[in-house]
């Protein structure tokens, strides 16, 4: 291998590693996330995160590597399924498709709805699980009129998803977003830190903000956003029943991103005693060949 050759490998090597992570955290908050509690085994956690699944995102979402049928695993008889659950589809054989046209939601979203079948595990992170996050991002909407779709999300800022959940946790939650930045008025340095803003943005139960901005006293203060969720009221569940429902959902797509994470282990043994029993019988097999050829 070329000198040449080599240093645009090393090069491309670099940039990739780098780049992957600025792009990821472009637009989400960076702050902690909230662990989802640990349901993956949990029948009826996973039944009623299906069925929160099906009335509140399959509407806009696929998921595409799914069928129906394949609920019969977290315990649903073929009738439960057929009865409760069948939104999208005719038969329990097909797949959990969206019936929202790429089009519609591209003008009405400004973004195709990704496909959920493997969400769980593409949102893991360094800060956490997928679970976690979307344990996080599915409980951090408050309202903010400035967008087309009235809503705001904490850790997935200006998302194109409006509030799918909204029934269940409430319409008006608000949020104060207070942010400190850094001052530069000497003209002769522009480097140079003279001082510092805080900038408070708050959020009503409409999404009406009120922004206030005023000089920090004093010499050092911590540059950075802080996202405070007001209290959600007027849904049908309070604030415990709300993170219980997105725990039961968050369980489910979790399962759904590896459905056969429980026999997977159980058919990774047989595999293995069998590759085993495999390269015994080559063995022998090639040594008797050779015998023949001398
Ligand atoms: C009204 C349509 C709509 C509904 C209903 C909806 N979504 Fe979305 N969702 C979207 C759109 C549009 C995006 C893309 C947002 C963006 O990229 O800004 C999205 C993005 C997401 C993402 C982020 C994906 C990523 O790669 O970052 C997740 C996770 C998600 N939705 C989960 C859900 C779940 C779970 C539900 C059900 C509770 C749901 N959505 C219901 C429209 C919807």
């Amino acid at each position: 291998m070329s000198m040449n050759l080599l240093k645009k490998l090393i090069v491309s090597a670099a940039l990739m590693t780098s780049a992957v992570p600025a792009l990821v955290l472009a637009n989400e908050g960076g702050f902690p996330l909230d662990r989802a509690p640990e349901r993956s085994t949990d029948l009826v956690a996973l039944q009623n995160g299906a069925k929160l699944f099906v009335n509140y995102c399959l509407n806009c979402h696929s998921a595409s590597a799914m069928r129906y049928n394949r609920l019969r695993d977290i315990g649903l008889t073929d009738e439960q399924i057929k009865g409760n659950l069948l939104f999208t589809a005719e038969k329990i054989g097909e797949l959990m498709k969206t019936n929202l046209s790429a089009k519609d939601a591209k003008t009405w979203f400004g973004v195709v709805p990704p496909d959920l079948s493997v969400i769980a595990r593409a949102k893991a992170s360094d800060r956490g699980s997928g679970a976690d996050w979307l344990y996080t991002y599915l409980r951090s909407y408050y309202r903010d009129s400035s967008r087309t779709t009235g809503w705001n999300n904490k850790e997935f800022v200006n998302v194109g998803m409006p509030h799918a959940l909204w029934e269940l946790q409430g319409a008006n939650r608000g949020a104060v977003i207070s942010e400190v930045k850094e001052l530069k008025e000497d003209k002769a340095n522009s480097e140079k830190v003279t001082g510092y803003t805080e900038t408070v943005s708050t959020y009503d139960g409409n999404g009406e903000v009120t922004v206030h901005t005023e000089k920090l006293e004093g010499e050092h203060h911590h540059v950075g956003k802080e996202v405070e969720l007001g209290a959600a009221t007027g849904g049908k569940l309070d604030a415990v029943a709300y993170d219980n429902a997105v725990g039961d959902l968050v369980a489910y797509l979790q399962w759904m991103g590896e459905p056969g994470q429980n026999s997977r282990k159980r058919i990774g043994v047989w595999v293995v005693l069998f590759m085993a029993l495999l390269a015994t019988l080559a063995w022998r097999l090639n040594a008797s060949y050779w015998k023949e050829v001398k």
